[in-house]
């Protein structure tokens, strides 16, 4: 996809994004509506979903579209723990070049990772996309997809993850 069709597609679907969300209250319903609207609207993307924070360095897998996921990432593995070590978005052109990589379907090729922040800046979840082609992931997705993860930090994440104070 071109950078021009590429960005016009993130502003249709971030506008769906915030219209389908507006009055919505439950994280878990904004997550699945966020990966239901990416997942179908490009065709790079071959495995969407959310990675949801349940304890200090613990991911569990949350709402997702695409081949089976595998369910527990610790924050020393994979491209997701890193994103959620470093609070970074991460974006790996060749899977294959990363070291650690966790492999949960061959067919993935490159990905992006962006983290999820709730109101008091605590990591709650990473977003996790893959792609079946190698350097589908760009600046662009970056910009986009954190302007969109951007969108879930006014939500009470305390139902479905780990926080801190809670425990
Ligand atoms: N690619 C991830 C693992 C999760 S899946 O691909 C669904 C990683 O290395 O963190």
């Amino acid at each position: 996809m071109d950078r021009e069709r590429k960005i016009a597609t993130y502003e249709r679907v971030q506008q769906e994004i915030e219209a389908t969300l507006e009055g919505e209250t439950d994280l878990l319903a904004a997550m699945a509506t966020v990966v239901c609207l990416l997942h179908h609207a490009f065709d790079t993307y071959f495995w969407t979903g959310f990675y949801r924070r349940v304890g200090p360095e613990r991911l569990l897998i949350g709402p997702y579209q695409g081949t089976l996921g595998c369910l527990h990432i610790t924050f020393d593995r994979g491209v997701c723990g890193a994103c959620a070590r470093d609070r970074q978005t991460v974006i790996v052109p060749d899977v294959h070049q990363f070291p650690g990589h966790i492999a949960c379907d061959p067919n993935s090729k490159s990905e992006i990772v962006v983290p999820v922040f709730d109101r008091a800046g605590q990591l709650i979840a990473v977003f996790d996309v893959d792609s079946d082609q190698y350097n589908s992931f760009d600046e662009v997705d970056q910009r986009y997809l954190e302007q969109i993860m951007a969108l879930l930090t006014r939500f009470d994440p305390a139902p479905i993850i780990w926080t801190p104070t809670a425990h």
